[in-house]
């Protein structure tokens, strides 16, 4: 599957303070995430991950600072015009729950004018890539699994082909199981499709497992560590991180690294 070239996105002292609070949620944020990488950004709940993400499509807009993609500011750049080139994928889903799933995952491509060959045939691609039966197409997200929803989700994300995607927890309320499944085809899929990803956790395991980069927010929405998952166990930049990511358990987490990661490391 050919696919547009993958975006980078640098954070430039980027920072988000909402209306009516005292606090940022999001402080003094500098770091360049890699175009066709999977970047994990993790912290405790409330360390502004969400709020990190949603700077990078307008969804929330910056109090300060910059966020460049592809060298061209945010905010010189419509919302709309934005999204189109930005997939979005979260935890709670999201999909409509009175269209089936190909009008779900036609979507974005619909906007943008695609006719309806094309739509077509890019659904049915995209049920076969994240390993859904065709006839799924013409069901409603009520009759469909937890795990069948979180992939028509991804598919949907992916449906334009976008060089960016943003992941909120998508496998978030997902049995362990079928969320192990999901990170391992997820992994494969874009380390095949070569897209730049930012994925919002705050599950460790599921960072280490995933992330080519992991950027750890500590409270207060700065950031603690931008590193490798291998240099973050190795060696983590302070006490928060190292409680973070559970160095009482370092050597085992090695050897789990090696285990997960076995085919890229
Ligand atoms: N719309 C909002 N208005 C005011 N405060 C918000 C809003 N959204 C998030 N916050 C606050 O900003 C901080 C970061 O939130 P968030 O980005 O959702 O964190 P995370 O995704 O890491 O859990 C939290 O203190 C949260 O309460
Ligand atoms: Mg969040």
């Amino acid at each position: 599957m050919s696919g547009n070239a993958a975006a980078t996105v640098e954070f430039d002292r980027a920072a988000k303070q909402y209306a009516g609070s005292e606090d940022y949620a999001i402080r003094d944020l500098s770091l360049t995430i890699p175009a066709g990488k999977l970047t994990i950004f993790i912290g405790p709940s409330g360390s502004g991950k969400t709020t990190a993400m949603r700077l990078v499509n307008r969804m929330i807009e910056l109090t300060d600072g910059d966020v460049r993609v592809d060298g061209v500011s945010v905010k010189d750049r419509s919302p709309a015009e934005l999204r189109r080139g930005i997939g979005y994928a979260i935890q709670q889903i999201g999909l409509f729950p009175h269209q089936t799933v190909a009008e779900n995952i036609a979507t974005v491509p619909k906007l943008i004018g695609w006719d309806d060959k094309r739509v077509k045939a890019r659904t049915t691609e995209l049920l076969e890539l994240i390993g859904l039966e065709p006839e799924l197409a013409k069901r409603y997200p009520a009759q469909l699994s937890g795990g069948q929803r979180q992939r028509v989700g991804v598919a949907r994300a992916l449906a334009a082909d976008p060089p960016l995607l943003l992941m909120d927890e998508p496998f978030g309320a997902i049995d362990p199981i079928t969320r192990g499944r999901l990170q391992e085809e997820f992994r494969r899929l874009q380390t095949e499709l070569g897209k730049t990803v930012i994925f919002v956790t705050h599950d460790i395991d599921e960072a280490l497992k995933l992330g080519d980069h992991i950027a750890v927010l500590r409270p207060g929405g700065e950031l603690a560590q931008f590193a490798t998952a291998e240099e973050l166990v190795r060696d983590p930049a302070d006490e928060f991180v190292e409680q973070f990511v559970g160095a009482d358990r370092m050597i085992a987490r090695l050897e789990w690294l090696t285990q997960v990661r076995g085919e890229r490391t």
